[in-house]
């Protein structure tokens, strides 16, 4: 049973379209629910208002659906719930770009899900998330590509880890979880609503969170001294970088309301 929060984050037109709820929910490869939700759901074993249950797969809750035609990025898609994500929509008929930073067992992944699926359309690109440099490479090369963008799932993640600097000096933590995925966002953003625009479908984003962003440093994000061992609480600094998935993803939709691209 999975105790993680996703945050979206919706572009363009305001109308709902079903199929892209549905891939929402295979986004999380399981039942994402809030801590509160998943103990009511246990407590009283029912569905919730989406007709799932926090042990609801994302097969199930994507049976039926033809996404044939999306193009989906998925992040860490090279083990947990990214593999996972990533070998639903392909099922599904999306075509999957896995971003991850190891290469070799990427391809392991994408062959191990062609085998299963003959038709999945799956393509593994280098992402390291922790190093704006590649993130920048990886967001130049797929908008070269031409592809179109309907879907972006920012799930890499690592987890409670000791303090350490990334590339660009940055605390690890909150450079992979919250400023990779910004900064890919931004990087890859006109290409979603060019998608969206010439679809006349709407984009998602996702930002797969946890229930950590509860449970920061008491200030909340250390804007201050966010790369200073000083202090350092590895489990602090997760829930800070979920946080800040948290609230990326709620000032993408704020903005997508105020001012439609379209
Ligand atoms: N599992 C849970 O119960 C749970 C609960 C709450 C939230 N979450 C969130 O769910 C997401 C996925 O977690 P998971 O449980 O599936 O973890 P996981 O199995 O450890 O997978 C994490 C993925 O992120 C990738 N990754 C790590 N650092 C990266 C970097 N610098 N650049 C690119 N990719 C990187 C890993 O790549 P490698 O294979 O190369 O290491 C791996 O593919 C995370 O954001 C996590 O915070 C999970």
């Amino acid at each position: 049973m999975l105790a993680c929060s996703m945050a979206i984050a919706f572009l363009g037109s305001t109308a709902v379209r079903t199929i892209q709820e549905m891939l929402l929910a295979a986004a999380a490869a399981a039942a994402v629910l809030s801590l509160h939700a998943l103990l009511f759901m246990w407590f009283f074993n029912r569905n919730g208002s989406s007709g799932f249950s926090s042990s609801s797969t994302a097969e199930e809750v994507t049976r039926g659906v033809d996404a044939s035609g999306l193009t989906a990025i998925v992040t860490g898609a090279s083990s947990g719930i990214g593999t996972e994500t990533a070998r639903v929509l392909a099922l599904r008929g999306v075509h999957v770009i896995m971003g991850v930073r190891n290469m070799a067992s990427g391809r392991e992944v994408k062959d191990a899900m062609v085998r299963e699926i003959p038709a999945a359309k799956v393509d593994v690109m280098e992402l390291d998330l922790s190093s704006l440099a590649s993130v920048r490479k990886f967001a130049s090369d797929f908008n070269s590509s031409g592809r179109p963008l309907n879907l972006l799932i920012n799930n890499a993640g690592i987890m409670a880890t000791p303090f350490m600097l990334s590339k660009d000096n940055i605390e690890l933590q909150f450079a992979t979880n919250h400023l990779g995925h910004f900064l890919l966002t931004n990087l890859l953003l006109d290409t979603m609503k060019k998608t969206a625009r010439e679809s006349d479908i709407e984009g998602r984003i996702v930002n797969v969170s946890s229930e950590f962003h509860r449970y920061p440093y008491p200030e909340g994000i250390r804007f201050d001294n966010i790369n200073d061992q000083s202090g350092y609480k590895r489990f602090l600094a997760y829930g800070q970088s979920k946080l800040a998935n948290v609230l990326h993803a709620n000032e993408l939709t704020r903005r997508f309301k105020v001012s439609s691209f379209l």
